[in-house]
């Protein structure tokens, strides 16, 4: 009653959308044959929270993130406790694990999670505050190997998507000390040359040094940039190269690229990120790397972990395979009221067959019902006419061509399965 009398009050909050259609069935696939994929490389399925408190999101990503500083929806809730929706998954996995590992075995843990996660940026194409992720987190494996697989993975992923045209970007920050004497030697190169950087980049040369490496406005100023790989220990070093040795074993091609440092900060070692020519500014369709930090630092026993996570709108738009076909299936036509519990009868069947099946929607004319049937943008309609139905036929008619033809009503359910309608 309000609404008609007002217009419409409510409206979509800004950067919020309402997926519909194909595109909600595209994410939902996507989904479904991601979780075949971690199934197959021995992931179980973690369902996180949506919130968490916001000091662990602070913690984990760092303080001094983007975000963490500018991106987080954060609030009270009627506990007074400070919240915050999730912004990405690692940390609440990191969290579970700490939690329920502490005093557990030292196996190896390795969990993957699909949901929306949250970030108060400002939108665009292929950036959304609230936007869907597939991830993973692999805990226990210090090893190489550990690095390598969780690439292969987020590889093997966007592959089977149909995002043929990619790009593997690697680097290494080394453990937390080499990251620290790097940090050093980025600010030190940054600082001589602070008065030309942008305003961004000025923050961050004493707050997050390492970050002053991917600023795009300033890229062209900074091209002598110290390269980590030269400040590296000799353990860090030998475990990037196993890292590439492995991947190049697996055949997995990618780039090298020191200025590749991620915005968040408690990544240690191999990070990577994954990029589409496809897509525009935003084209880095899937990121992570290892973090042997963060357990400890949230609270549990140390334990090395490696990560990614794939942003599924952005996967979706970078991939290639063909659009899923406009909805299929049958919609059932009456031509006399006496026919609705025939027809209900064979819906029940059809349905149970699996099939997309729509009515018997009551008695209307039948033209209104192919009408109904038309923009429901379904391929098939049944017409249970009395005359046909006498003989025990019903006539099916092909939405797309308009053609029909007389079938008959026993087995019906299974030769529609069999030819999917
Ligand atoms: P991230 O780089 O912040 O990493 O996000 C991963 C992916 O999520 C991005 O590459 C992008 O595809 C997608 N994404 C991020 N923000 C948005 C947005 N506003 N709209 C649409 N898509 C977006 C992480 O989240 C880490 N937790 C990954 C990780 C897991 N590292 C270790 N384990």
């Amino acid at each position: 009653m309000f609404n008609h009398i007002m217009g419409i009050k409510y409206r979509l909050l800004r950067g919020m959308r309402d997926i519909s259609g194909i595109e909600a069935e595209k994410i939902s696939a996507a989904i479904a044959a991601s979780k075949k994929i971690f199934a197959a490389f021995n992931y179980s399925e973690i369902m996180l929270p949506t919130m968490e408190e916001a000091a662990l999101f602070a913690r984990a990503a760092g303080e001094t993130s983007d975000v963490v500083d500018k991106q987080m929806y954060v609030f009270k809730d009627k506990g007074d406790r400070v919240v915050a929706l999730r912004p990405e998954g690692t940390a609440g996995a990191a969290r579970y694990f700490a939690q329920t590992r502490a005093a557990a075995s030292e196996a190896a843990v390795k969990l993957f999670y699909a949901g929306s996660m949250f970030r108060y940026e400002r939108p665009q194409e292929g950036r959304y505050r609230e936007f869907y992720q597939i991830g993973c987190e692999y805990f226990g494996n210090a090893d190489p190997s550990c690095d390598a697989e969780v690439i292969h993975l987020a590889d093997t992923l966007l592959e089977t998507s149909g995002v043929a045209e990619r790009e593997i970007i690697i680097n290494t920050l080394g453990c937390p000390e080499c990251r620290r004497v790097y940090a050093e030697a980025v600010k030190k190169f940054a600082e001589a040359s602070s008065g030309e950087l942008c305003d961004d980049c000025r923050r961050r040369i004493d707050k997050n040094p390492l970050r002053v490496l991917d600023c795009k406005v300033d890229a062209a100023k900074l091209s002598g940039f110290p390269r980590s790989a030269d400040t590296l220990c000799p353990e860090c070093l030998e475990h990037y190269s196993r890292v590439k040795a492995m991947l190049d074993g697996a055949g997995v091609k990618y780039t090298e690229n020191s200025r590749l440092v991620r915005g968040l900060d408690y990544y240690t070692r191999t990070v990577f990120e994954i990029r589409s020519p496809r897509l525009g500014a935003q084209d880095a369709v899937a990121a992570g790397g290892r973090y042997d930090g963060l357990v400890y630092d949230i609270g549990g026993r140390p334990a090395p972990a490696a990560g990614f996570a794939v942003g599924v709108d952005r996967m979706i738009m970078a991939s290639a395979a063909a659009e899923p076909k406009a909805t299929r299936g049958i919609f059932i036509a009456v031509t006399s009221r006496e026919m609705t519990a025939a027809a209900s009868k064979l819906a029940a069947e059809l349905r149970r067959a699996g099939l997309r099946t729509e009515g018997p929607v009551g008695f209307r004319s039948l033209k209104s019902q192919l009408g109904a049937a038309d923009k429901m943008g379904l391929s098939t309609v049944i017409i249970m006419a009395d005359e046909e139905m006498r003989d025990g036929d019903i006539i099916i008619k092909n939405m797309t061509d308009g053609t029909q033809k007389k079938s008959k009503l026993a087995g019906l359910a299974g030769q529609l399965a069999a030819e999917t309608v």
